[in-house]
């Protein structure tokens, strides 16, 4: 587990915008007025949605607003990688760093996250992108893939990861999902076992004896 600190350069204040307001009407319902603490995570993702990052004038005006201790703010903030403790740039890429990303090439697309934007966890001096490596994010079976932003980009490659890259910079908008020729995590090419249409067409139905079923007492 890594040491997470708050940026030192902090804004003055903080304020909650009218539809982060909203949002946090919706999530507090979900509670009881007793509980409104239970909503804390939910209403620092949505800060950070608004922010980009979460600030310490933000942690502090979410413990206000739950009637929190600012510690107990900051502890959340503090353990979940998923907070940004300083600002990020406008397109985020989280790489998979873990095993089986890593043996399919994860670090060869961190290496042209290097080279194009800078070292991890800073945000290029254009302010167009940070870069970080991450833990498993659950979709090993397209690895080595990348969270970019709210989506994940599958199956890539150094050169599939650099036209990413150049994408964003240019302003397109690059298509999330696997970069190599399948649907999901299907296999590469369609599908290979149950491709036979009589499996799901019904036409092998049929009734069968259960062996241990109880059979129906004669009629006396
Ligand atoms: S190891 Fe990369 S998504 Fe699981």
């Amino acid at each position: 587990m890594s040491v997470r600190r708050l940026s030192r350069e902090q804004p003055a204040s903080f304020a909650f915008s009218e539809a982060t307001q909203a949002d946090i009407q919706f999530w507090l319902g979900k509670f009881p007025p007793n509980r409104r603490q239970s909503a804390v995570i939910p209403i620092l993702w949505r800060v950070q949605k608004q922010e980009g990052w979460v600030s310490e004038p933000a942690l502090r005006a979410t413990a206000e607003l739950l009637g929190m201790a600012y510690i107990r703010v900051l502890e959340v903030a503090t353990f979940y990688t998923m907070f940004n403790l300083e600002p990020v740039g406008r397109t985020l890429i989280q790489v998979c760093g873990t095993t089986p990303c890593v043996l399919r090439g994860a670090g060869e697309v961190m290496d042209v996250c290097r080279s194009k934007i800078g070292p991890k966890n800073h945000m290029s001096p254009d302010g167009l992108f940070t870069w970080q490596e991450v833990e498993c994010l659950g979709a090993c079976v397209n690895a080595p893939m990348a969270q970019i932003n709210d989506y994940y980009f599958e199956d890539l490659t150094a050169a599939s990861m650099a036209q990413i890259i150049d994408d964003f910079a240019a302003g397109r908008d690059p298509q999330p999902g696997p970069y190599v020729d399948r649907a999901n995590s299907a296999p590469v090419g369609g599908p290979v076992t149950l491709t036979d249409p009589s499996l799901f067409d019904g036409s092998r139905a049929r009734k069968v004896e259960l062996p241990n079923r109880v059979q129906p007492e004669p009629a006396a």
